[in-house]
């Protein structure tokens, strides 16, 4: 996710690039941390925007990818026994159905499939997504999310928040036409400020889809792994998703990878009539790190989400506590915090200071984004949130 603004000349040599942090030249990362090129330290409260969910630079993940010895590549076409691994595990973990996974590079590319998909399996070529909303960068996944215009290639109908019955009886108007491929949704929308649909919009969403032949594509990309207090923020409601997007935290960050979870019907229409061959898609040495990685989140599940449980209750106590220049709302799901402080110029300024104090958070627009690691030690959050609590 990122905001536009404008940033040095000097910092624009060479590089495209988006958001307003070219200053931090970063030099290493590790646990709760990131060095600058100066040496300077700052704890870090973006993670890498839900990549680094266990924290920067884990022994085992490092180990793994020192040690990979397996081929350099796989071309698209054979097959490769870790593909499978892989596969086998992000379907046992995923929301019932789901049964097969097409490989990507990342989050746009998995979002991209999904959006491939729907077109070829309904014959339609409308989608439905929420206002603002953000699903990458790619022209599909621009198109609905929050892209400009001049870039829209399918055609979007926008669902205004908030996310409730009466969301749904506007939904249903739009529905009723029989044109939508999909609706595509964060379950827990991050890129709104940590927007929670209502628990009835949720439940009614896959039999009103389902009614008028779309399909529901739940994103996610940032949600995924833990972020939001379950491992997928899908399990907060009885839904059932046609098709799932992942990817960010898989690795923890050390690899680049992203995957698109699939009903069998999706994936042998995938098979016959739509293209998922990617050149770098599962590339093994990201593959290998991924494995590792799930295995271990699999593995210490409980132990790890209740620990967010109580650190979320930790950051929330200590947020309500704190005086904004005026009283902010707190929108959470485990370590997806949002303090919208309801002034955009106040929550840079604030999110200014706290770096100059050596904390990272994330602010967007009127809101404050804090994404802790999920395993943050009490001492380090302490000190994180005293920075903010000072720079308010
Ligand atoms: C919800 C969501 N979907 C998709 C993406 C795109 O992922 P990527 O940047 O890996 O292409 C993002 C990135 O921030 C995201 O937040």
């Amino acid at each position: 996710m990122h905001v536009a603004v404008s940033m040095p000349r000097s910092r624009k040599r060479y590089l495209v690039q988006n958001g307003g942090n070219a200053d931090i030249e970063v030099a290493r990362s590790r646990g709760n941390y990131v060095y600058d090129a100066r040496g300077r330290k700052y704890i870090d409260f973006i993670m890498g925007w839900c990549v680094g969910n266990f924290g920067w630079a884990r022994p085992a993940l490092r180990r793994r990818v020192h040690a990979f010895n397996g081929p350099d590549y796989v071309y698209p076409e054979y097959t490769y026994k870790p593909w499978r691994e892989l596969a086998q595990l992000l379907i046992g973990l995923a929301p019932e159905g789901l049964s097969r996974c097409c490989r990507a590079t990342g989050g746009s590319e998995a979002v991209e499939l999904a959006l491939q998909a729907a077109m070829l399996h309904t014959g339609r070529r409308k989608f439905v997504a929420i206002e603002d909303a953000y699903h990458g960068n790619t022209l599909g996944a621009l198109s609905v999310g929050d892209g400009d215009d001049a870039v829209r290639v399918v055609s979007v109908a926008r669902l205004k928040p908030p996310l409730d019955a009466d969301a749904l009886d506007r939904l249903e108007t739009r529905l009723k036409h029989r044109d939508v491929a999909a609706v595509i949704m964060e379950p827990i929308a991050m890129n709104l400020g940590v927007l929670i649909p209502e628990t009835e919009f949720m439940d009614g969403l896959v039999p009103l889809c389902h009614r008028y032949g779309t399909l529901l594509v739940l994103d996610e990309v940032a949600t995924g792994f833990g972020r939001t207090g379950k491992l997928f923020a899908t399990e907060y409601y009885d839904v059932q998703p046609d098709m799932m997007t992942i990817a960010k935290a898989a690795t923890g960050g050390a690899a680049g990878i992203g995957a698109l979870l699939v009903r069998e019907d999706l994936a042998e229409t995938l098979e016959q009539d739509g293209n998922v061959y990617s050149t770098f898609g599962w590339h093994p040495l990201s593959v290998d790190v991924a494995i590792a990685n799930v295995r271990w989140i699999k593995r210490n599940q409980s132990r790890l989400l209740r620990q967010v449980d109580r650190t979320s209750s930790y950051f929330v106590e200590r947020l309500r506590a704190m005086a904004f220049a005026e009283e902010p709302e707190l929108r959470w799901r485990g370590l997806a915090i949002a303090v919208d402080v309801r002034d955009e110029k106040y929550a840079k300024r604030v999110a200014k200071k706290c770096r100059a104090r050596g904390l990272l958070l994330d602010p967007q627009e009127s809101v404050l984004l804090l994404l802790p690691a999920l395993n943050v030690d009490r001492a380090t959050a302490k000190d994180g949130l005293d920075i903010l609590e000072a720079s308010t």
